[in-house]
């Protein structure tokens, strides 16, 4: 069932004063190509979903906001003014953004809110940029004129994720929830911050999410572990050749000369990320040629990067992967930060319902479980709804 408006305005009535307020909302995302680029300046090419996060606000004349999170039955009150804040991790996001937001010179006040998402939690389709972004997105609206560029609003759910949370993200997921631009993708140099939108209607193809329902939380050691492993690759190179700030910058040639200089798991990660930044260029000259099984192909070596370089990955996922494969798929890889999740995959439409009934099948006998399929639509950005 998909989450309406309604779902979200019945229970703000019921757990604030009777009265509505306005209501916004902001989607999750998922990504073609270009994993773990972002951070290292590099190319990403994500796109919003229809899924998302709905939140209703109400200004309540005090300092304080009382929020109430409507999937966990869980209400949390903070003051605006406390920089300590909430220690409910979900509540964190909200007062992140609260007081980014005051940073950037946005006069907030306090509010009530109730709020609910349908991005399926830890799939690696960032439920959590999607509430960032509601929020940011809805305290511009209510109290800062929306004179905060959208860009700048991606970069105070960024901060947030950074200073609050204790996840050293990139800007991926925070842009794509904010820009998403229905039935387009989005091509973002993470590097000078130009974006362009790709029409998305392959011919021919489907687009389809499976969804091991193994969940690993991203905040904290393993991701920010990858981050450091690149930035000291960078550091390395960059005593070499002065032009390189991150590995965006860097080639094979360059990490092979340093390849005694640095561990041999950092030359690993360095060496999938360098791979990957020129994997999404590729891309998108095959999108432009309509060479589908190219695209494909650049899926697979991504996932093959992820995760025997990179390591992200876990065993469900290259179970999936490996499904895909022996079924034909034209592509297929783990889609987000990794850990868990879903893989993402470019499915001929002769070959859909077959893959469907044997990924499910296959995964099921081997894990007790079936993985979730969730079909691709590309929605648009943060707006609001009334
Ligand atoms: C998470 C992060 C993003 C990005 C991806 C991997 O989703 O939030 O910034 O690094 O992982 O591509």
């Amino acid at each position: 069932m998909r989450l309406t408006i309604d779902d979200v305005r019945s229970r703000f009535i019921k757990h604030f004063d009777g009265t509505t307020g306005s209501v916004y909302a902001s989607p999750g995302r998922i990504n073609l190509i270009g994993e773990h680029t972002d951070y290292n300046n590099g190319f990403v090419f994500p796109g919003a979903v229809t899924q998302g996060m709905i939140a209703e606000i109400k200004p309540n004349g005090t300092r304080n906001v009382n929020a109430y999170s409507i999937d966990l039955k869980d209400k949390v009150t903070f003051s605006l003014d406390d920089p300590k804040g909430p220690s409910a991790t979900w509540a964190r996001y909200i007062f992140g953004v609260c007081r980014e937001m005051m940073e950037l010179g946005v006069p907030v006040e306090g509010f009530n809110t109730a709020f609910a998402g349908d991005v399926p939690l830890g799939a690696g389709m960032s439920s959590s940029a999607a509430l960032e972004s509601t929020f940011a997105f809805a305290l511009n609206d209510l109290w800062g004129e929306n004179k905060i560029e959208k860009m700048e609003l991606a970069r105070v759910g960024q901060r947030t994720e950074h200073k609050y949370v204790g996840c050293n993200c990139g800007i991926m997921d925070q842009f794509a929830s904010v820009f998403g631009k229905a039935g387009s993708l989005m091509r973002l140099d993470c590097r000078s911050g130009e974006y362009a939108y790709f029409p998305w209607n392959p011919k021919g193809y489907k687009l389809v999410l499976v969804n091991s329902q193994v969940k690993h939380a991203l905040a904290g050691s393993p991701y920010n572990e990858r981050r450091l492993s690149c930035e000291r690759v960078a550091a390395v190179i960059a005593k070499h050749h002065a032009e390189v700030a991150t590995l965006r910058d860097a080639n094979y040639e360059m990490l092979e000369e340093v390849k005694n200089e640095v561990s041999e798991e950092d030359y690993k990660r360095a060496r999938y990320v360098i791979g990957e930044v020129d994997r999404v260029l590729k891309v998108c000259d095959a999108l432009e040629a309509g060479d589908y099984e190219t695209v494909g192909q650049m899926m697979y070596e991504t996932h093959y990067g992820l995760s025997k370089e990179y390591e992200v990955s876990c065993e469900e996922l290259d179970f999936l992967n490996e499904v895909a494969k022996e079924e034909g798929v034209t592509g297929s890889r783990i889609m987000g930060g990794g850990f868990g999740g879903c893989t993402i995959n470019l499915v001929a439409d002769e070959l859909y319902n077959n893959f469907v009934t044997v990924v499910k099948q296959k995964f099921a006998e081997k894990y007790g479980k079936e993985p979730i399929i969730i079909d691709v639509v590309i929605g648009d950005g943060s707006r609001k709804l009334c």
